[in-house]
């Protein structure tokens, strides 16, 4: 009597095979397909995008005429006191020492930033002129647009000193 059982089996088993073939080739044509779609992703150019947090970054200062030459104002909200040097250029500075972080006022009769915490002293650029403060206030970007002072306050740019390049004049 002929094995009935193992003929089926035979006549099953390529089609079962064809179907994993296939079932193979369609997922691997899938991955194939978001493999393309995540490198295309990466490699495309990203626009710089302005978002909320960094449009409320921008502080406008106000016109360039509403700062005297030599003067100091602070602003709370951005956490900066923006100078004006007497040879008309901005410098947007931090309000935070630079030796434990205290928050340093402006002495307008004594010209210069006090700390009251260690007496560390700066002058109107934010240089050191009394340690124990290891370096000068930091500062934020300053930039003028139609004559109107902006000060970005997403980054803080530390520095050690004070240089003319730091400076932002009107145009
Ligand atoms: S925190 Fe300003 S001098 Fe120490």
């Amino acid at each position: 009597m002929p094995d009935n059982t193992k003929t089926k089996e035979s006549e099953i088993e390529p089609s079962r095979r064809s179907f994993l073939t296939k079932l193979w080739i369609g997922l691997g044509f899938i991955a194939l397909i978001e493999f393309i779609w995540v490198l295309i992703a990466f490699l495309r150019p990203r626009k710089p995008k302005v978002s909320e947090a960094n449009a409320e970054a921008i502080i406008t200062a106000g016109p360039v005429e509403g700062f005297a030459p030599g003067s100091v104002t602070a602003f709370v909200r951005g956490r900066f006191y923006l100078s004006r040097l007497e040879d008309g250029g901005f410098l947007a500075l931090s309000r935070k020492c630079t030796h434990l972080g205290c928050t340093v006022p402006w002495i307008e009769k004594k010209n210069k930033f006090e700390c009251p915490c260690h007496a560390s002293a700066f002058d109107i650029t934010g240089n050191v002129i009394s340690p124990p403060a290891p370096r000068a206030l930091d500062i934020y970007k300053v930039f003028i647009e139609n004559n109107i002072v902006k000060v970005d306050t997403d980054k803080l740019i530390k520095r050690s000193d004070f240089r003319a390049e730091q400076v932002t004049y009107p145009k």
